[in-house]
């Protein structure tokens, strides 16, 4: 499944020997195989984690639930982009993982009737992997590249000529000889993902006309999407089964799905042939995901935070010491929650557990 969707992405629609060389910078054929194979192996990587996502990720814009800012941004940009038959302007998305940036990119795809390549900043290291790229694109084309923060410099210097005027800047031979040349690009769009929209330089970021944060999901927009989902996995649910789930799922659709799936496990070996509240409460404790979604790590650092730290302010890097943990992870990845549902505080001198988080703990309070 992994492997046949790289190849539709890169495959299909990237013919190596379609029209006109001449535009063309002649890279050696091998050193292009060597690309592909490259793209491929770091698509197939991301893509394998995501694979059991694919069946019930929404294809159209109708079936994105929530995100309703979004959406009509959106809405008015693909009308207005059909209707001068130019393609959309160029878009990052910012936000938590799994708050659907990756899907709305497929979606405008399928809505605008064009390919969506989808690559990600640590697999183009090479100038080579973005002119690649960016060679291969048909006329309104979405170049989709995920963790765009972590571009490097070369290859961030060679979308900017590319993301304004369509064209390619790239450099030949070495030293005193060499030269530069400028090859038009189809017009295009990218769209940019991060989890870290700071980390952007500002001469990227200004080169994006449309710049939208992703937004944690409210519980009835996860109770919607658990439904959903169900229905694709063609499990039973009741409306309470569901809403259990999307409580604890930390404002996110990837982890509602996540949790879906592991109570589903549950409800087959019990056996049940139906998720009631009570069936999902009682998998989800097995799989220690507590009433609000925290998970192991979550209350790890909370803990962390409280007994060896007073409850703050204490730095997020000895926080990742204390705990283990990774700090990008911690502040990508746990923090987020953490800060939207008040339990931690994040002040100039460290982040701060608040009370909600002790009571939630079980720990005495005091200020
Ligand atoms: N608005 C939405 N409506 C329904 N499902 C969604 C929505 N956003 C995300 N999902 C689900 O969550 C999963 C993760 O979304 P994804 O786009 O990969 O997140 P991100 O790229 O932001 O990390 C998708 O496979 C999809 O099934
Ligand atoms: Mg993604």
């Amino acid at each position: 499944m992994a492997i046949k969707k790289s190849s539709d992405q890169y495959g299909s629609s990237t013919p190596q020997k379609s029209s006109s060389p001449r535009n063309r910078p002649s890279l050696p054929q091998v050193e292009k195989l060597e690309q592909q194979a490259h793209l491929l192996s770091a698509a197939a990587t991301t893509e394998e984690a995501e694979s059991s996502e694919d069946s019930i990720r929404p294809q159209r814009l109708a079936d994105y639930i929530g995100q309703k800012d979004l959406k009509q941004v959106i809405g008015i940009a693909i009308a207005a982009a059909k209707a001068r038959q130019e393609p959309l302007d160029h878009l990052l998305l910012y936000g938590p993982p799994g708050l659907g940036k990756t899907t709305m990119s497929l979606i405008l795809a399928a809505e605008m009737g064009v390919n969506c390549k989808i690559t990600a900043a640590p697999a183009l290291e090479r100038p080579r992997d973005i002119t690649g790229l960016l060679i291969n694109l048909k006329p309104g084309d979405i170049l989709f590249i995920d963790e765009i923060h972590r571009l490097n410099r070369m290859t961030e210097e060679l979308l900017y000529p590319a993301m304004e005027d369509y064209r390619l800047d790239i450099t030949i031979g070495k030293g005193q000889s060499a030269k530069t040349r400028s090859i038009p690009l189809p017009p295009f769009t990218l769209i940019g993902a991060t989890t870290k929209v700071g980390s952007l330089t500002s001469p990227l970021r200004d080169r994006f006309g449309m710049i939208h944060r992703l937004r944690f999901y409210e519980p009835d927009e996860l109770t919607l999407i658990v439904r959903r989902s169900a229905e694709i996995l063609q499990t039973s649910i009741t409306s309470e089964g569901a809403i259990e789930i999307a409580r604890r799922s930390r404002g996110t659709p990837r982890i509602a799905n996540r949790l879906l799936r592991r109570v589903r496990d549950y409800a087959h070996v019990k056996p049940a042939d139906l998720i009631t509240a009570q069936l999902a409460a009682e998998a989800l404790d097995i799989f220690n995901v507590d009433s609000c979604g925290l998970d192991w790590t979550d209350r790890l650092v909370l803990s962390t935070i409280i007994e060896q730290f007073q409850g703050g302010p204490v730095g997020v890097e000895a926080i990742a010491a204390a705990t283990g943990e990774d700090t990008k992870t911690i502040e990508e990845v746990y923090e987020p929650y953490l800060l939207q549902i008040g339990y931690l505080h994040r002040t100039h001198r460290g982040r701060i557990a608040t009370e909600a988080a002790y009571e939630h703990l079980g720990y005495l309070y005091s200020d």
